[in-house]
C-alpha cells in the first residue's frame, strides 16, 4: 500500500542563509536553491524581502529570485512582513508568501519592530493583496514554546496569534520553535491548545535544533496529526534575532526519520546529499 505523504518544506536558502555572518554571494544562493530544485521539494522558502538594515544576508532578494532557474511544480516562497515587502516578492515572481509573528511580545518588538497587536495590522494589507493576486500566504508563530527574552510562552499566547493568522487568511500556520529549546512534553501542550482552534491540516511544525529534540518534537507533530515540517538542508540557519539559536532541523534528518517511520516524502536522497555538502560549503567558518 502506499505510504502516507509528509511535507518537507525547504529553508536553506531563507531560515539557512539569514543568519550567517558572512555575505554568501547572490551566485551561490542561486546555485544553492537550483540543487535543491532538483531533489523533489514541493515547497522552498528562498529568501526575505525585509529591511536590508535588519537583515543584510537577505539584501539581494530580487536578483535571487531572478536569478534561480524554476522548475515547474516547485512554489518558491519568500517573508514578506509588511506590503512593502509583499509588492517587492510580487514583482520578483514569488509563488507564495509568509507574513511572521511571535507568540512573545518582546521578540515581536526585537524581531519586527512592533507588538503583536501591530503586526496584524500590518499584515492585513498584506493579506488583501495576496487575496487580489491568488498569490497563497503563509502565517508564522515564533516562539511558540520559548522565548529568548520572555523564557517559557503560555500556550494559549500561541494558540491566540496561530488563531488570529488563520482570520487573517493564512492557509498554513508554521508554529515555530525559534531557539529550538522545546521539550517534546512543551510542545505536546502546546499542539494540543493550538488544535482546539485549528485543524492539524492547516499546521506546520518548524523546529530548531538548538537542543537536538527536533525530531522528537516531530515524533509529536505526527502524532498529533501534522503533514508539514520545514526542515533545512546542511543543518543551516537561525534568526538573527534569537541569540543563541541552532540552525533548522537538517532536512536531511527528517527525510530519514520520516522514512523509518514509514512515511513517505518524494526527496531524492543522492541529490539531497548533493545540496548539503554544497549548502555546508556556505557556511563561515566557525
Ligand atoms: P521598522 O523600522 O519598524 O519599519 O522595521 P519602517 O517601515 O519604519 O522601515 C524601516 C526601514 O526599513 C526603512 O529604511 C524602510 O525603508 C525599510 P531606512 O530608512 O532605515 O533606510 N523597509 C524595508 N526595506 C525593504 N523591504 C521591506 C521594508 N520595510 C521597511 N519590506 C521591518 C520593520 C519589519 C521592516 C524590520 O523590522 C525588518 O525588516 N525585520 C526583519 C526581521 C527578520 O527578517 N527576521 C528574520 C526572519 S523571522 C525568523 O527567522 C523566524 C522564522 O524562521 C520562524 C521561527 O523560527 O520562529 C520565520
Ligand atoms: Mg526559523
Amino acid at each position: 500500500s502506499a505510504s502516507e505523504h509528509v511535507t518537507i518544506v525547504e529553508m536553506a536558502p531563507r531560515d539557512g542563509l539569514q543568519n550567517e555572518p558572512r555575505l554568501v554571494d547572490t551566485d551561490d544562493k542561486i546555485r544553492l536553491v537550483d540543487l535543491l530544485s532538483d531533489c523533489g521539494f514541493e515547497r522552498i522558502e528562498v529568501t526575505s524581502f525585509v529591511s536590508p538594515r535588519w537583515v543584510p544576508q537577505m539584501a539581494d532578494a530580487p536578483a535571487v529570485m531572478a536569478g534561480i532557474a524554476r522548475r515547474p511544480g516547485v512554489r518558491y516562497a519568500a517573508l514578506t512582513p509588511n506590503i512593502r515587502g509583499f509588492d517587492a516578492a510580487l514583482a520578483a515572481g514569488a509563488d507564495e508568501v509568509a507574513v511572521f509573528a511571535s507568540a512573545s511580545e518582546t521578540f515581536s518588538e526585537k524581531n519586527i519592530n512592533c507588538s503583536i497587536a501591530e503586526s496584524i495590522e500590518r499584515f492585513l494589507p498584506v493579506a488583501e493583496a495576496s487575496r487580489h493576486h491568488g498569490i497563497p500566504m503563509r502565517g508564522y508563530v515564533s516562539c511558540v514554546v520559548e522565548c529568548p527574552y520572555e523564557g517559557p510562552i503560555a500556550p494559549e499566547a500561541t494558540a491566540r496569534v496561530a488563531r488570529l493568522l488563520s482570520e487573517l487568511g493564512c492557509y498554513e500556520i508554521s508554529l515555530g520553535d525559534t531557539i529550538g529549546r522545546g521539550t517534546p512534553e512543551a510542545v505536546d501542550i502546546m499542539l494540543a491548545t493550538v488544535l482546539g482552534d485549528i485543524d492539524a491540516a492547516k499546521l506546520a511544525g518548524h523546529f530548531h535544533n538548538t537542543s537536538s529534540r527536533a525530531l522528537e518534537n516531530i515524533a509529536v507533530g505526527l502524532d498529533r496529526g501534522l503533514r508539514v515540517f520545514d526542515a533545512s538542508t546542511g543543518g543551516l540557519g537561525g534568526c538573527p534575532y534569537a541569540p543563541g539559536a541552532a540552525g533548522n532541523v537538517d532536512t536531511l534528518a527528517v527525510n530519514a526519520f520520516l522514512q523509518t517511520k514509514g512515511f513517505s516524502t518524494g526527496l531524492d536522497t543522492a541529490k539531497l546529499d548533493r545540496a548539503a555538502a554544497f549548502a555546508r560549503s556556505l557556511r563561515s567558518a566557525a
